[in-house]
């Protein structure tokens, strides 16, 4: 079989193990042709692809971002954009496609699927707010980066009897934030789907210091106050329609320094966090999604993802993926809270 593979939306790390993983077992145990689309589905409406061959994939297995590079390209913001892609697919006698992608690339995958073409998609995000899977790859990685951040930031803080505020991803879902907290001991995590009390987050920041130690505040870039006056985002919107967030923590930090009379610093993390080598959880989730996509496109399936449930790669409609965000539960954002202060 000819198999096509892209991976869209924001990089994450482990793109490269899955994109090894389809070629390995693609061309070793079935003879198939690998063909890559460069970044995302730009590439596909380009008709810019490469052959991916056992050599190309070798050594990909530690590398971060991914070597067919991703954009946030939407076919259907594009005029005849749906047509262009089943024209380049035809024309280069694909069997079937395999997008690495969250919601939005993945969204583009469950309407083309719905227009006969066939696809097995594969989860990632490191925000892990794709729903119908336990976790999505990239995950694990940025937790460990925020993680070790704010195990630093402990040290320093402690030092000067400052506030940090610690500004993670995140734009609609606070995973990355609530496992970083939890992880790394913070004195509150602050996530987009409970939106927080300044006055809360103050008395929390006031009673860590009274036990002699200064306090950590982990917020997600989607966070929002109760009273709706902290909302930060440039304005400037994607293909997908999606606001480019950011400013939350520096603002944050200021109105906590004023209200603690105690100095107060932020740090962004930004990209650092999808940057760098995946971790052994997102190599072998990676690799598994990778070998389970072939084994789903070998098996005749199209307009479904592997996911995982438990400990099991299994296949879901890709519909029941994208309809809608996986958020965190107020039971787990209670786990978080009894550690606040
Ligand atoms: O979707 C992944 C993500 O890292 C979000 O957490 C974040 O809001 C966004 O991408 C940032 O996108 P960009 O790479 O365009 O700055």
């Amino acid at each position: 079989m000819r198999i096509g593979i892209l991976t869209g939306g924001g990089d994450c790390p482990g793109l490269n193990a899955v994109i090894r993983a389809v070629v390995r077992k693609g061309v070793t145990e079935h003879g198939d042709e690998i063909v890559g689309f460069r970044d995302g589905w730009r590439g596909v409406l380009d008709g810019d692809a490469v052959p991916v061959d056992l050599a190309a994939v070798r050594g990909l297995l530690p590398r971060g971002g991914t070597v067919l590079g991703t954009s946030r390209t939407n076919p259907y913001s594009v005029e005849g954009g749906p047509e262009r892609v089943r024209e380049t697919l035809g024309r280069l006698g694909i069997d079937a496609l395999v997008p690495i992608g969250g919601e939005d690339t993945l969204g583009v995958a469950t309407r083309l699927a719905g227009t006969g073409v066939r696809l097995v998609g594969v989860p990632k995000t490191i925000d892990n707010d794709l729903d119908a899977t336990d976790y999505t790859f990239g995950f694990d990685t940025a937790v460990g980066v925020a993680m070790e951040a704010i195990d630093r930031l402990h040290t320093t803080g402690d030092s000067h009897h400052r506030t940090l505020v610690v500004e993670v991803m995140g734009r609609h879902a606070g995973w990355i934030a609530l496992h970083a907290g939890m992880a790394g001991g913070a004195s509150v995590v602050l996530i987009p789907e409970h939106p927080f009390d300044v006055d809360g987050v103050v008395a929390h920041c006031l009673h860590r210091f009274e036990s002699g130690f200064s306090p950590i505040v982990v917020v997600s870039e989607g966070a929002t106050s109760r009273d709706g006056d902290l909302v930060f985002s440039t304005g400037e919107k994607d293909a997908f329609g999606h606001v480019r967030l950011g400013g939350i923590g520096p603002a944050l930090a200021a109105l906590i320094e004023e209200r603690t009379g105690r100095e107060s610093r932020a740090v962004v993390l930004g990209h650092v966090q999808r940057g760098g080598t995946p971790s052994p959880f997102d190599r072998v989730l990676a690799t598994r999604f990778g070998l389970a996509a072939v084994d789903a496109v070998h098996a005749g399936e199209t307009g479904v993802m592997v996911a995982l449930r438990g400990t099991d790669i299994v296949r879901v409609p890709l519909s029941a993926a994208t309809a809608q965000l996986k958020l965190v539960p107020p039971e787990r954002y209670a786990e978080a809270e009894v550690f606040f202060g």
